[in-house]
């Protein structure tokens, strides 16, 4: 038989990378290299394999295919695992996160904040295998997962431990407090990166990577309240019997509303024609202080912000700032990506700026 005795060589996609492994056990194999295609890159996952497996990268499967195509008797071995600490790129993008843009509202950024969701272990139930799988009659009380389902609890508790040390701060301000002090680099303090190694966008990560000692101190919260949760509603069309679903009583919606004025501690324009003003309001949660803003400029866009100096002399102060976003005329129709950010030199008030020049 081809396969008896022999460790099998497949290659990521169409079916399960588990599957795969049973299907060579079941042709009779002992072990299998599972290598990675174009589309996952570099992202390698600890998975509950049925046959002694290794999981490599793209780069290292062609490695693996020219050696097995150009030697008469490929031979290979497999070691114990290892547990390797500190890898580096570290975080990148996984290659199954979802991506933007937001197809429903284009002017809020999706995703929000990225967290960790790769090979995450954690309890486990008794009712299947660690794979999932009819054919896996194996119980784990702790199994290496990953997904949403796991970068979701890491947030949850983050934002449980926000409440906790915040009692009086709105699901918005705990919101604006992650993302706003989220992390856009790597342990190698370069951009993170995707599955492929190419710099990933806000589209993968939103507001970055969440950073939760520096999320309990933000300094600036960008607030929303339920109104502003209903004005939403009303600029979605939605009319007074399916608003009255989500408030305590009859709503009246505004004549005018502008969802790109909506307090969200992100800053999205999909489709700029000219020059377009955005106002947000942010809420000072740290000491009295002086913020300054920065501007990292999306490509071909210019900013401005007025006022660009906010002065809090006390805790719980408000203070309102207007974004003025213009094309410039070389501006591409792909989406650019920018930053503004509020600082007093102890805090980074971080918000991604996401812009989209209407076609000419
Ligand atoms: C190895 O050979 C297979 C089958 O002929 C081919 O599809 C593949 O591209 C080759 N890979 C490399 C890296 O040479
Ligand atoms: C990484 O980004 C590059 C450039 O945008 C893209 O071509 C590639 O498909 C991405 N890789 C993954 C795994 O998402
Ligand atoms: C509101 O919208 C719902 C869903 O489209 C519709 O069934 C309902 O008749 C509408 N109500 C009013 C008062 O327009």
């Amino acid at each position: 038989m081809k396969v008896k005795g022999k460790i099998v060589v497949c290659l990521r996609g169409s079916n399960g990378r588990v599957d795969k492994g049973q299907q060579a056990a079941l042709a009779g194999a002992v072990g299998m290299i599972l290598a990675n295609d174009v589309l996952t890159g570099n992202e390698i996952l600890a998975d509950a394999h049925v046959i002694p497996t290794a999981h490599i990268s793209y780069t290292d499967g062609l490695a693996v295919f020219k050696y097995i195509n150009t030697t008469k008797s490929p031979m290979a071995y497999m070691t114990r695992a290892k547990t390797q600490l500190d890898t580096k790129p570290a975080p990148f993008m996984a290659a199954f996160s979802s991506k933007g843009p937001n197809t429903i509202t284009p002017e809020i950024l999706k995703p929000d904040i990225t967290a960790p969701g790769v090979s995450v272990i954690a309890a486990y139930t008794q009712a299947t295998g660690p794979t999932g799988q009819k054919f896996d009659k194996r119980r784990v009380l702790f199994n290496s997962e990953s997904g949403t389902s796991m970068s979701c609890p890491h947030i949850s508790g983050i934002a449980g431990l926000l409440k906790t040390t915040h009692p009086d701060w709105s699901p918005s301000a705990i919101k604006s407090a992650i993302m706003t002090t989220a992390r856009t680099r790597d342990n190698d303090v370069q951009p993170i990166l995707n599955a492929s190694y190419q710099k990933a966008t806000p589209f993968s990560y939103g507001a970055g990577h969440v950073w939760p000692n520096r999320a309990m101190d933000p300094g600036l919260v960008y607030d929303l309240t339920s109104n502003d949760y209903l004005n939403f509603l009303c600029s979605l069309g939605y009319n007074g019997t399916q608003i009255l679903m989500f408030s305590d009583g009859p709503y009246k919606c505004p004549k005018s509303y502008s969802l790109l004025n909506f307090n969200y501690p992100s800053i999205t324009v999909p489709s700029l024609s000219g020059s377009i003003t955005v106002t947000r309001t942010v809420r000072n949660v740290g000491s009295p202080g002086t913020y300054k803003a920065l501007i990292h400029r999306p490509k071909g866009i210019s900013i401005l912000v007025k006022p660009n100096v906010l002065t809090f002399s006390m805790v719980g102060e408000e203070k309102t700032f207007e974004v003025t976003l213009k094309v410039k005329k070389a501006a591409s129709t792909d989406y650019v990506f920018g930053t503004l950010i509020w600082t007093d030199g102890k805090h980074q008030v971080r918000s991604p700026i996401v812009v989209k020049a209407a076609q000419r």
